[in-house]
């Protein structure tokens, strides 16, 4: 039984390893200061990262169905999953560990204080919604401001 035990353990370390390593691919503009921030959260979480660097952002939210309404700086794709903007890493990790039926996740525009956009102390009030194809946007996750 103990053995049991330690190989389910091992077991479960594996899997909890394997989420977090899933790569990301990221599309951004070579001239996003705020886009590199985001990379490096990303990685401080164990993220493993495809960077792409593109001159054309808008082909990118067309092909993955962001609509300006979600659109910030940065699009990325994890698992089949759409992550747009500056999505913290630990709803990237609830995404993937619950396997919401969604096409992704977002945070419009660039508030202050989300990962990437730390301005000192300063944090605006934002939502992570999750979309799809058909539906309104919805809230995923609020942040309070301060
Ligand atoms: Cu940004
Ligand atoms: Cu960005």
């Amino acid at each position: 039984m103990k053995l049991l035990k330690i190989l389910l353990a091992a077991g479960l370390l594996v899997i909890g390893f394997a989420v977090n390593a899933e790569e990301i691919a990221v599309y951004r503009s070579p001239t996003c200061g705020c886009c590199e921030k985001w990379l490096a959260h990303l990685q401080e979480n164990g993220f493993t990262i495809k960077d792409n660097i593109t001159t054309d952002i808008q082909a990118i939210k067309t092909k993955y169905g962001v609509t300006p309404e979600l659109a910030s700086c940065h699009t990325a794709v994890i698992n089949g999953y759409v992550i747009e903007g500056h999505v913290p890493a630990d709803d990237i990790n609830n995404l993937l560990k619950n396997k919401h039926k969604v096409v992704g996740l977002a945070v419009s525009g660039m508030p202050v204080g989300t990962p990437g956009m730390e301005m000192g102390g300063k944090k605006d009030a934002y939502d992570v919604v999750s979309f799809d194809h058909k539906n309104k946007p919805q809230v995923f996750n609020s942040y309070k401001g301060n």
